[in-house]
């Protein structure tokens, strides 16, 4: 089975954990793509919806969806998003596609948080992905010597301005032993606006899609 017939698989998947009167938070790229297509179907189950991306909203807006800015919500009860590389702890790493921020900051502010992928994204260790940070423009060179004094080696990802105006640096060959930990330590490195790792607020539930299905992977809180 290709990888986009399994993309389209784990996005069906997840419809049916659109409740009534959701509201609802969509993440960024092709594996949600899949399910923006088909998100119409369930229109009348989706009582508010709220985008990590400026990409997704105007996604979204093309299939007559109202969205709204995140700030016009309380909490959020579901939030949808796909990631780059993800462990059986549903731990992740995300922001492949430059939207990790706006990712964090709404699966941040979500009851229930569910990572859709392929079976090519789950891995034992994270960080085969270059693990991408969003940095405050100046900060760029400051934060690369912090990264290099961690042993990883930062990437500048070129022609990049995220939705937030800021820039991306894609670190390649970190050891990321404790992932919350890590994600901790680089947080608070000076002019990083987020870190890709998402283990903080990790996922909920891991929908998993491979040639056999979809299956769903949980972890106590
Ligand atoms: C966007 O910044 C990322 O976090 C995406 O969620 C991630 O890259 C998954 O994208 P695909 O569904 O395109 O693999």
């Amino acid at each position: 089975m290709d990888q986009n017939t399994k993309k389209f698989n784990v996005a069906k998947a997840v419809i049916e954990y659109i409740h009534n009167d959701c509201i609802l938070g969509m993440g960024t790229g092709s594996t949600v793509n899949f399910l923006i297509e088909m998100l119409p179907d369930v229109r009348n189950k989706i009582s508010g919806i709220a985008s990590s991306s400026l990409e997704t909203e105007r996604l979204l807006k093309s299939k007559g969806f109202d969205v709204q800015p995140l700030s016009d919500f309380g909490n959020m009860d579901l939030y949808i998003d796909g990631a780059d590389e993800a462990t059986k702890n549903l731990h992740l790493i995300k922001g492949g596609g430059g939207a990790l921020t706006r990712e964090k900051i709404i699966a941040s502010s979500s009851r229930k948080f569910i990572c859709i992928i392929d079976d090519s994204k789950l891995v034992d260790k994270l960080g085969q992905f270059p693990l991408p940070i969003e940095v405050i423009p100046m900060a760029r060179s400051y934060v690369s010597r912090e990264i290099i004094a961690r042993k990883g080696q930062p990437i500048f990802r070129e022609n990049f301005i995220t939705d937030n105006g800021n820039e991306i640096i894609d670190v390649h060959n970190l050891d990321i032993v404790n992932p919350l930990t890590m994600e901790e330590n680089i947080n608070q490195i000076t002019g990083v606006v987020t870190v890709g790792l998402f283990a903080k607020r990790k996922a909920d539930i891991l929908l998993l899609s491979n040639d056999d299905g979809v299956s769903e992977i949980r972890t106590e809180k």
